[in-house]
Order: structure tokens, then sequence, then C-alpha cells
């Protein structure tokens, strides 16, 4: 992959938010149905992912545009396109500097790759866990289970590490057993506002170093040693962030998504009691009665059925999902893999 990042500052004007920057470039300069670079980038996110491309914004006036192509070929044919660009932006007395092409070798999964691999919300896997004996393994460890995040702590959502950043169990506060993005949020010198984290997850990229993504989690716990967890073996070196939920009634998920084009790691999924677990995906352009708070749109989610009780699922967890648990001690696996693992799952695959 070839990245080229275009900064681009406007000296003429202080912008309050990056939405400001943009919507003044998209309005006045480069608009996105005939701005040609602009054109020819929407083609390759449509293709590949919209996340190869994205904006960091620099308080007040500057922009950094990154551009990652997947070819040289597509590469080489944004260049005349940007350098039309940059004519036209300097002549109206904006700043406009292009970086020397960068080689980027992280691993990720187009969006034919993603979907060649996630035919289903959930596919399962020949991976199962052994419940009654996980159930009575974990009853081992009731003290280390500790609550998912900062927030809604009416709620009983606890989580026991798998793998994580130490492998240590006993972590206080272990972003292993935290919703990632609102970890990322609060290490962050932003106000703690709900627009602020909605604009914080909608500008992620995995491209840049600032955040902790499941990949650097890798060091495994003493859970992986369970012997109902021996199913997990083949799976374990490639094993990244990963934990065990523990909900009781009323412990719930509301409306999100965990992955983003490009993909960069693959999540699997399951539970010791689907009877009273509802993993739910939206229907989409469907209306319905479940606000998205992300969002703010009222739509229609549908609960997944025939889980089988300790099975592990590829999850398509790109999509909208929300979950819930309508008894108490209801168990979820929480894996995530990287890339590496494609091929033993795509082994794994029982459709
Ligand atoms: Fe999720």
């Amino acid at each position: 992959m070839i990245k080229i990042i275009t900064t681009i500052t406007n000296p003429k004007i202080k912008f309050n938010s990056k939405e400001e920057f943009k919507n003044f470039f998209a309005t006045n300069l480069a608009n996105e149905k005939t701005d040609p670079l602009r054109v020819y980038n929407f083609k390759l996110m449509e293709k590949y992912g919209e996340k190869f491309f994205y904006l960091i914004f620099e308080k007040p006036n500057t922009g950094r545009l990154n551009h990652i192509y997947l070819t040289e070929e597509e590469y080489l044919e944004s260049i005349p396109l940007r350098n039309a660009q940059k004519h036209k932006f300097e002549n109206l007395g904006i700043l406009y500097h292009v970086s020397e092409p960068q080689i980027i070798n992280d691993r990720v999964m187009t969006k034919e790759e993603y979907y060649s691999l996630h035919t289903h919300n959930l596919v399962p896997l020949d991976i199962k866990i052994d419940v009654d004996h996980f159930l009575l393994e974990i009853e081992k460890y009731p003290n280390y289970f500790q609550r998912w995040g900062d927030k809604y702590k009416e709620y009983p959502r606890y989580a026991i590490p798998l793998v994580n950043l130490n492998g240590k169990i006993d972590n206080i506060d272990d972003p292993a057993c935290y919703p990632l993005d609102r970890w990322n949020f609060l290490q962050k010198n932003i106000e703690k506002t709900p627009e602020n984290f909605t604009n914080f997850i909608q500008n992620i990229s995995h491209f840049e170093k600032d955040n902790l993504f499941e990949y650097d989690f890798t060091v495994k716990t003493e859970l992986m040693d369970l012997s109902s967890l021996k199913p997990l073996n083949k799976i374990k070196e490639f094993m990244t962030r990963s934990c065990i939920l523990k909900w009781d009634t009323m412990g719930h998920l509301l409306p999100h998504f965990d992955t983003w084009h490009p993909a960069k790691w693959l999540r699997l999924w399951g539970t010791t009691n689907p009877e009273n677990m509802r993993l739910r995906y939206k229907i989409k352009g469907v209306k319905g009665n479940t606000i998205n708070k992300i969002t703010g749109d009222m739509e229609h989610y549908e609960t997944e059925k025939n889980i089988e009780p300790g099975r592990l699922y590829l999850h398509d967890s790109l999509q909208w999902h929300d979950a819930f648990a309508i008894e108490d001690n209801v168990y979820q696996f929480f894996i995530s893999l990287n890339l590496n693992s494609i091929d033993t799952i795509r082994k794994s695959m029982r459709i």
C-alpha cells in the first residue's frame, strides 16, 4: 500500500471543527461530485473501504488528508489529479503540500476479502466449548470479573481477560475488559461529552498509532489454561484482545459496531446460554423501535436464531448490533484474532 499525506492550510480562516473545515473545502473548492481527485478516491473507497482515506484536522486551519492506495497503479493514476487540485488551491491562496509516497505494510482485509468470510452475521465454526465443564471451571474466578467500562454501572456486565496487555487477571481498569473506543476516548484530552465521543469514534483510524486496537493485546492470561478452553488451542496463536463476559439479567450493549473497512482483525463470539442471551443485528433500511444513540435513528434489529451453547461463531461486527441478557450468569466468549488466522478460520467454517 502507498500512503500520501496532503497538508492543506487556509491562512485566511480559523475553523472551529473538522466539520467546518471539511464543509468549507467541499462547498467552495473540491465538491465530491465534480472534483476529479475526490471522484477518483470515492470510487476506491467504495471498492476497498472508506477508511483508506481520512482527514485529520489541526486547529485552527490545517487538514492532513491521508490517502492510502492499494496498488501502485492506483496511486500513479492519482498523481495528475492531485497536481491539478494543488494548482487550483494554490491559485486561491491555499497552502498545499504533498508528502513523498510512503510504503505501508499493514495487513488489512479489503471489502471483498472481508465478505468472502462474513457470509452471514454469524458463521458457525468447528470450535465448541463444553459448557458444563466451562461453568465448573469459571466458578473458581468470581472475584476476578471486573465491571465492563465506566458507564452504565447499573447494569450487570462483567469481564475477565483471556488476552490482554500484561497477562494479569487482576488489573484495575483493564482495557481488555472495556469498550475499547470508550477507553481510547477517556485517554484523550477532550471534554467528555456525548457529541465529542461520537465525533471521536467516527474519526478514529487504525493507520494512526494514537489509540489501542485489538491487535495491540497479545499476552495470554492464566484463563487460557482452563482445560475447558482447550478447543481454543487451534486459534490460540492468533488471539488478540479477548475476554469472557459475564452478564446477569439486564446486562446489555446498545447498538454499536466494532470493526470497519478495511478490517484489521476478525471477531468470534459465542455464549454458554443462547436461550437467555439475545444478539441482534440491524436490518438495513427498515425503521423500527430501537434507538441508535450514536446516529439518533430509529432502527429495526432482529435476534439471531439457532445459536448453539458453547459454539464459536465468526461475528460480522462491522454491522450495527446490540445484545442483552434476560437471565443471570450468562457468559459470552468475546474473542478477536489477528489476520494470520484467516486460513484457519476459513477451514473451521461449518457452512
Ligand atoms: Fe459488539
